[in-house]
C-alpha cells in the first residue's frame, strides 16, 4: 500500500471535476455557474438560482415560468406518505424525519429511479424540489401537534413552505413580505457550496448508481452533523446559554481558546474560507435590516456581535484565520421569523437541495465518474498465526 497518500479529511484531494460552483477561499469569492453570489443575492431569487445550478444557465422568462409551474405541480405528498409522520415520537428531531421521508420517496416513486434515464432523472428532480418543503413543514407540524395543511399551488415555493409551516387550516395565512424575501435570500445563499461534506456524500452514494432520493437522503444525514449544517442550531444554543447564564463573553472565549472546553466557537471557521465567508458578509448586512423590520430586538444579536468583535481581535482566531461562517448570523434571523431552533438545519437542507441535485446530475452524466472508493493507510498488525483459545 506504499502507493497511496494519506489525506485525512480530504484537505488536498479533489474528488471530481465540476462546472457548478467556484470558490476562492483566500479572496472570499463564491460564484454559482460563474455568477458572483453578491449579484445573485441582489437580483435573483431562490427558484431562479435553482434553475441556474441545475441547468447551468439563467432561464428566459418562458423557461422560468415553465420550471416554476412544474415545481408547483408536484408539491402534494402521497396520502400514505403522510401517515409516515405518525410513526415518529412527538419529540423527534425534524432532520432524521426529513432524511427518512426522502429515503421513503424511492418506495413511492419506483417509476423514476433509473439514474441513466434522463426523463426519470428529470421527474425525480421536480418531485424532490416540490416535496421537500412539504415534508419539512409536516415534520414541524407533527412536532407541535398541529394539523397538516395541503400545499396551495398558487403560491411560490418559499411562500408555500411558510404557509404550510405556520398556517392553520381554519384561518387564512397572511404572508409577511419581509419574511418571504428574507427566507428566499437565505435559501439562495445556501444553494450550493461545491464539495462540502453533504454534497460529497451525495456524490459518493450516487457513484454506486444509487438513485437520487437515496443519495440525497444520505446527504441530509451528513448535513445534520454539528460541524456542518447542524452548526446553525448550535450557534443559537450557544448564544442562548451565554445569555441565560450571564457568563462574560470574554471569559467564554478564553475557555475556548485555552481548550478548557470541548466546545468550539460555533459558526466560526471554515475549511476553505480563510479571510471571510462572502455569504456571512451578506447575511450580517441583512441581519440588522431584517431583524429591524420584524421588530425583533434580540439580546442574542448583541452577544453574537460581541463574540465576533472579540474573535477578530484575538491572536488565537486571527492566527488560525477563523472568521464568521454562513451559520453565525442565520439562526438569529430564523428565530426572528418564528422558526424553532430545531428547524434551522432543515432550512439549510431546503436551501442546499438544488446544489445536491445539480451535483448528483453532473456526477451521473460525467463519463469520468467511477464508484467512490478511497484507499487507506493500514496501521494494524503484521501477519500473525492464529492461536488456539486454550493457548491464549
Ligand atoms: N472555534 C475554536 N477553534 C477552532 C474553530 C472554532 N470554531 N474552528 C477551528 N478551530 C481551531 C482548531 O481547534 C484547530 O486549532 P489547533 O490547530 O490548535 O488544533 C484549528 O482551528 C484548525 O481547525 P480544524 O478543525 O483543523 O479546521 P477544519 O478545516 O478541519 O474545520 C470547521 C473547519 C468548519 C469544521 C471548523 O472551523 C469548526 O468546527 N467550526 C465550528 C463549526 C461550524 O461553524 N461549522 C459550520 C461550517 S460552515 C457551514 C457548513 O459547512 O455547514
Amino acid at each position: 500500500t506504499g502507493d497511496v497518500t494519506l489525506d485525512t479529511g480530504f484537505v488536498n484531494t479533489a474528488s471530481c471535476s465540476s462546472a457548478i460552483t467556484f470558490i476562492d477561499g483566500d479572496k472570499g469569492i463564491l460564484r454559482y455557474r460563474g455568477y458572483p453570489i453578491e449579484q445573485l443575492a441582489e437580483h435573483s431569487n431562490f427558484l431562479e438560482t435553482t434553475y441556474l445550478l441545475i441547468y447551468g444557465k439563467l432561464p428566459t422568462a418562458q423557461e422560468f415560468a415553465a420550471f416554476d409551474a412544474k415545481v408547483r405541480r408536484h408539491t402534494l405528498l402521497h396520502e400514505d406518505l403522510k401517515l409516515f409522520f405518525n410513526g415518529f415520537p412527538r419529540d423527534a428531531h425534524p432532520m432524521p424525519v426529513l432524511s427518512s421521508a426522502v429515503s421513503a420517496l424511492s418506495t413511492f416513486y419506483q417509476d423514476s429511479l433509473d439514474p441513466f434515464d434522463p426523463d426519470q432523472v428529470e421527474i425525480s428532480t421536480f418531485r424532490l424540489l416540490a416535496k421537500l418543503p412539504t415534508i419539512a413543514a409536516y415534520a414541524y407540524k407533527k412536532s407541535v401537534g398541529q394539523p397538516f395543511l395541503y400545499p396551495d399551488n398558487s403560491l411560490s415555493v418559499t411562500e408555500n413552505f411558510l404557509r404550510m409551516t405556520f398556517g392553520f387550516p381554519a384561518e387564512p395565512y397572511e404572508l409577511d413580505p419581509v419574511v418571504v424575501k428574507g427566507l428566499d435570500l437565505l435559501l439562495l445563499l445556501h444553494a450550493d457550496h461545491e464539495q462540502n461534506c453533504s454534497t460529497s456524500t451525495v456524490r459518493l452514494v450516487g457513484s454506486s448508481q444509487a438513485n437520487m432520493f437515496a443519495s440525497i437522503s444520505a446527504g441530509i444525514n451528513a448535513l445534520f452533523g454539528p460541524l456542518h449544517g447542524g452548526a446553525n442550531q448550535q450557534v443559537l444554543e450557544m448564544l442562548g446559554a451565554l445569555h441565560s447564564s450571564g457568563e462574560d463573553p470574554q471569559a467564554f472565549m478564553t475557555k475556548i481558546k485555552n481548550k478548557e472546553t470541548n466546545q468550539r466557537l460555533m459558526g466560526f471557521g471554515h475549511r476553505v474560507y480563510k479571510n471571510y465567508d462572502p455569504r456571512a458578509s451578506i447575511i450580517k448586512a441583512t441581519a440588522d435590516e431584517i431583524l429591524g423590520k420584524l421588530g425583533a430586538d434580540d439580546p442574542l444579536l448583541e452577544i453574537a456581535k460581541r463574540l465576533e468583535e472579540i474573535a477578530l481581535a484575538d491572536d488565537y482566531f486571527v492566527e488560525r484565520r477563523l472568521y464568521p461562517n454562513v451559520d453565525f448570523y442565520t439562526g438569529l434571523i430564523y428565530k426572528a421569523m418564528g422558526f424553532p431552533t430545531r428547524m434551522f438545519t432543515v432550512l439549510f437542507a431546503l436551501g442546499r437541495l438544488p446544489g445536491w441535485i445539480a451535483q448528483w446530475r453532473e456526477m451521473i452524466n460525467d463519463p469520468a465518474t467511477k464508484i467512490g472508493r478511497p484507499r487507506q493507510v493500514y496501521i494494524g498488525e503484521a501477519a500473525r498465526d492464529y492461536i488456539a483459545m486454550t493457548d491464549r
